[in-house]
């Protein structure tokens, strides 16, 4: 019989990295709670419009990576491939904006992409990511790149740098997009073909073509940060600012400008050099205009996603798993006891692991050292007998009798 194997460019977390994915998932939560954010959780699939309004059509996302399909209903649906126009249409739709003036929501969760699979890209993958709605400051924008810098810096991935651009609002980027098509058209032709169409569709794109000849042409090209107003480069100079009081070192790259049609003013990535081509571990920036695009209000918004498979490649160890104690039983008398005991150490809050099937005392030392634990507990008819267990301490190298009533305090200390 043929064994099925998982869809390509999807993966399961499983084994080591089951653990470095429930590790990510506590420290994100832990972290983005203690700045106040709450937890939000939207649907998988959601209208195929939301993502063509809210990403924009001439992007690679919705131009050729949705998973869309119809349903039984005759309604046209998109796995997402992103969270923040979930979220957004989650804020909007249950009216968020009338009941705080400020919202800041966290999220976790599969997103869907149709791209072609590599290391570090998959068509099914996860992104844990915080959008604030509600807030214009400049000094959001900096506490939020913060923010996700830390939590990475947390976990121990060191080497990052982070990149951060200003792409303007509407109108300078409209002014820029015609600057940006003189300067390139005379070259049109030696772009590459994908270049070619995005001069028409979305010439920003160009700049970060990962294409050598298409690098060279847009290496001089004019600089966004000319196109700004006075406001958007005074907002941009404070965010500056502040991720330096902030602790964040950055490198200004005029030729950032994401893959997602939404952005408006700071936009930024944290990438790394060790991951090749797929070097970007977190993005994100303002999203002014999305609300107004999807549901006819002025409300601004920043965000970040992080790619956990790409956080998952750059950890190397991550703090043990492991049992704090075990629970060895020697003879079928102590069976009992030995399952009580292990039920009251994990209602105390301790990791505890016990063995159903009987072992010799050899057994169950190769069982207490393969899960690493700190501690053993014997039980045996001789400690039955006198109401006690044998505590075993592995780090201290000591073994000392120990009534069943003090064994759970000893090991809680
Ligand atoms: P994004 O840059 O498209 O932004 O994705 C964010 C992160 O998700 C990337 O930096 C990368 O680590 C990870 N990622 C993207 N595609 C894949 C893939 N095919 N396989 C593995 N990892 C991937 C967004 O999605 C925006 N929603 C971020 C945002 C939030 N902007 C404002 N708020």
């Amino acid at each position: 019989m043929k064994l099925i194997k998982a869809v390509r460019g999807t993966k399961d977390i499983i084994e080591g990295t089951a653990s470095k994915y429930s590790y990510i998932h506590r420290e994100a939560e832990d972290l983005f709670k203690s700045y106040g954010y709450s937890f939000i959780k939207t649907p998988i699939f959601e209208e195929t419009d939301l993502f063509k309004r809210g990403i924009g059509e001439a992007t690679d996302v919705v131009e050729k990576e949705m998973y869309t399909f119809i349903d039984k209903g005759d309604r046209s649906i998109t796995l997402r491939p992103e969270g923040t126009a979930s979220v957004v249409r989650a804020y909007l739709e249950n009216k968020i904006y009338a009941k705080e003036e400020v919202s800041k929501f966290y999220y976790l969760g599969s997103m869907f992409r149709y791209e072609r699979p590599q290391a570090g890209r998959q068509r099914e993958f996860n992104q844990v990511g915080v959008e604030v709605l509600g807030e214009s400051s400049p000094v959001l924008d900096a506490e939020v790149i913060a923010m996700g810098y830390h939590f990475l810096e947390k976990l121990g991935i060191t080497d990052l740098e982070v990149n951060i651009n200003s792409v303007g609002g509407q109108e300078s980027r409209k002014k820029y997009r015609q600057a940006l098509i003189d300067y390139l058209m005379p070259v049109k032709e030696e772009l590459c073909e994908d270049c070619k169409r995005r001069l028409e569709t979305n010439p920003l794109r160009v700049l970060d073509c990962k294409i050598d000849t298409c690098k060279k042409h847009t290496a001089n090209a004019p600089s966004i940060i000319d196109s700004l107003s006075e406001e958007e480069r005074t907002h941009y100079e404070t965010v500056k600012k502040y991720l330096t009081l902030f602790g964040v070192p950055y490198v200004e790259n005029p030729k950032l400008v994401r893959g997602l049609d939404y952005y408006s003013s700071t936009v930024y990535e944290i990438v790394t050099n060790k991951l090749g081509a797929q070097g970007t571990v977190l993005g994100g920036g303002r999203y002014d205009n999305l609300l107004k695009q999807l549901g006819d209000k002025e409300i601004p918004a920043f965000g970040f996603a992080a790619g956990i498979e790409r956080i998952m490649m750059l950890l190397d160890e991550i703090p043990s798993e492991n049992p704090d104690v075990y629970v060895a039983w020697l003879g079928e008398k102590a069976e009992e006891t030995a399952m009580k005991l292990t039920n009251d150490l994990r209602k105390a809050g301790l990791k505890a692991a016990v063995d159903f099937g009987a072992r010799g005392m050899k057994g169950h030392m190769k069982k207490a050292d393969k899960l690493g634990v700190n501690y053993v507990i014997i039980i045996g008819e001789d400690e039955l007998n006198k109401g006690v267990v044998v505590l075993k301490d592995f780090n201290a190298r000591t073994q000392e009798e120990v009534t069943l009533e003090e064994v759970i305090n000893k090991i809680a200390k």
